[in-house]
């Protein structure tokens, strides 16, 4: 009996109040359910730093008092950094034992919100590109022209030449389903529209006239946000922008968490693969809703990702990328059909992706390298993304050397006790003036936690100031470094910074050491990716983070991943510079250098000396 009431009152299971900032959802979950599973079911996903091991103390919520478990000794002392009182838990560690109100922190939960972006670009035609050569062209056909159809009786390769030789196209391919459908076409019909990719190949005939009626996506597949634009490649017009979270971001914050999850158990991987489809498909609906444009007429989509994100989005076994060497499964890939990635283009279209380069540098680099020109710039250049994985590329002369480097998710805010993403409310700049910090937060709102930016900005005011000490050490007898009410940076905060700061000096520093050059004899560094567009640049030079070039010499490259995206949709030219791409660039293993420890010790300091005229 009691049994059964056991296995009516599980059935029945209880219910969770959640607390979004004004608004309350009610959800039903099972008894016994750890809460952020319960909140991800229910599709409120979390932020979970450390794939929900208990370990990074990011995923602290409020619940209402109840005969709950005691905190465990790692709650409470998470609780206490964060100065919070009694009655936070670990989501990822709370079990639904009975009813529960629970206030969910907005910038703990992962955004599905998609959000429209407007870029200078914007509506402007691409068509003035030296050589404006989109992926996929339409040209008009003229069946009874051609007498190529239903009933001429000609051989399959007399209709393609025929057809390659009506189009001005030599070696063209026809698939086989653009043949049956020709074959198909009702004796008589006229006038057709043949869907060439790349020149190279016809994917479609279709009836009519449907030239203007061609549209292509660019994509930044990024381990946190992901961005897409929408585009006219008749006109070359971009008809809309807008990033989304990367809706993976509730399996593990950087890439060696996602890549450990998706060795943990099978069906991990299908689970990532389906969170970053998910995240594309909501921008494409928004981008072509707002654009007035049907998905059918979308026929191709240029990809650049890491090479992590690239094995998840094609659902390939990311084994080889979970341990040394760590050598991804493929560096060049073919397109690959729409349909077989699950995107919901246009069934004959194709995905192209922008080749990985090495182990942890991937196509969104390489699509950064020929946007930014970097293999087509006389003398020394730097190429530097920062973010979750550091990804450094130098050009020397001829040669390019990259290598990656683990910078963890602190210069994202992740496992910092103040620390959050760049979202409304995050301090994203800080001052020192008149005895204290100064700040300005996102959206004017009231601060909420520190973005990375910010969080680089208290290290610097800190040392000018003397408040830390360039080993890192809090000075002046204080135990932490408070920013406003209740923010405040503890000694163990500086020292992930630190870590994360010296992952990329170091990275940087052996890079030009195995190209035998100083510093000095650079020409130019790129700075690209969301996170080193945000950064201040006297802030980032007094820490050391990068080589002390003067600021005419640093440019800001914006999201290059992007915009080379973009470019490898519309121009063959660099189409043509990326596919050399991996066959150019050596990769540099720091895992491999023996004085990487040494390096990596020296490069803890927090101060511009790290670089020396008499290095190399
Ligand atoms: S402690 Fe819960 S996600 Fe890390």
């Amino acid at each position: 009996m009691v049994k059964l009431a056991n296995r009516v009152e599980k059935m029945a299971g209880v219910e969770i109040r959640v607390r979004l900032g004004q608004r309350t959802i009610r959800l039903r979950s099972r008894r016994g359910q750890i809460l952020s599973s319960a909140l991800l079911e229910a599709g409120l996903p979390l932020r979970l730093y450390c794939q929900g091991r208990g370990i990074c103390g990011q995923c602290l919520v409020r619940v209402s008092p109840g005969p709950w478990p005691e905190e465990s000794p790692a709650e409470r002392k998470f609780r206490l950094e964060k100065k919070l009182p009694e009655g936070y838990r670990l989501a990822c560690q709370f079990r639904l034992r009975g009813p529960v109100e629970v206030w969910l922190p907005e910038n703990l939960l992962i955004s599905q919100e998609i959000r429209p972006f407007s870029r200078p670009e914007l509506k402007t035609s691409q068509k003035a590109l030296p050589d404006f050569n989109p992926l996929v062209k339409k040209y008009r056909l003229n069946l009874l022209s051609l007498k190529a159809g239903p009933g001429a009786g000609l051989p399959t390769n007399s209709i393609k030449e025929k057809i390659s030789a009506h189009l001005g196209l030599k070696q063209l391919d026809i698939t086989p389903a653009a043949l049956n459908k020709l074959l198909e076409l009702r004796p008589g019909s006229g006038l057709l529209t043949a869907v060439v990719y790349d020149e190279k190949s016809v994917l479609d005939f279709e009836p009519g006239d449907t030239v203007s009626c061609t549209f292509g996506l660019a994509i930044d597949l990024g381990t946190t946000t992901i961005s897409a634009e929408l585009l006219d490649l008749v006109s070359g017009q971009i008809l809309g922008s807008a990033a989304a979270d990367n809706l993976q971001a509730a399996f593990g914050a950087d890439l060696i968490s996602r890549t450990g999850f998706a060795l943990e158990k099978p069906g991990n991987l299908r689970k990532l693969r389906q969170s970053a489809l998910s995240s594309v498909e909501n921008l494409i609906g928004v981008l072509s809703r707002n654009a007035g444009i049907r998905r059918n007429c979308i026929y191709v989509a240029s990809l650049a990702g890491n090479a992590v994100m690239n094995h998840l989005f094609l659902g390939l076994p990311v084994e080889s990328l979970g341990q040394a060497p760590f050598q991804p499964a493929f560096i060049s890939h073919p397109p690959v059909p729409a349909a077989e990635t699950g995107l919901r283009i246009n069934p004959r279209g194709l995905v192209y992706l922008s080749p990985n380069l090495g182990s942890f540098v991937g196509g969104d680099i390489s699509a950064g390298l020929v946007y930014t020109n970097l293999t087509g710039r006389p003398g020394n250049f730097l190429y530097v993304d920062l973010g979750t994985n550091g990804e450094l590329v130098l050009k020397k002369g001829k040669k390019l050397l990259a290598t990656s480097t683990a910078a963890g998710p602190a210069f994202e805010g992740g496992g910092i006790s103040c620390g959050q993403r760049a979202v409304a409310g995050a301090i994203e700049e800080v001052k020192w003036q008149a005895g204290r910090f100064a700040f300005r937060t996102i959206g004017g709102k009231e601060p909420s936690g520190l973005c990375g930016s910010a969080l680089l900005g208290v290290l610097a005011e800190s040392l000018k100031t003397g408040l830390l000490a360039e080993s890192g050490r809090i000075l002046k007898g204080r135990a932490e470094i408070p920013v406003c009410d209740r923010l405040a940076l503890t000694q163990l905060d500086i020292r992930k910074l630190q870590l994360a700061i010296a992952a990329v000096k170091s990275g940087l520093k052996l890079l030009l050491q195995t190209a035998r050059l100083n510093w000095t004899e650079l020409d130019g560094l790129f700075l690209a990716g969301v996170f080193g567009n945000s950064v201040n640049l006297a802030q980032c030079l007094a820490l050391g983070l990068l080589p002390p070039l003067p600021r005419r010499k640093i440019f800001f490259a914006g999201n290059a991943s992007l915009a080379g995206a973009r470019l490898l949709l519309l121009s063959r030219r660099a189409r043509l510079q990326v596919e050399k791409l991996p066959s150019r660039v050596e990769h540099l293993s720091l895992a491999g250098r023996q004085d990487f420890q040494s390096e990596f010790l020296k490069a803890l300091a927090l101060s511009r000396r790290y670089w020396r005229r008499t290095d190399v």
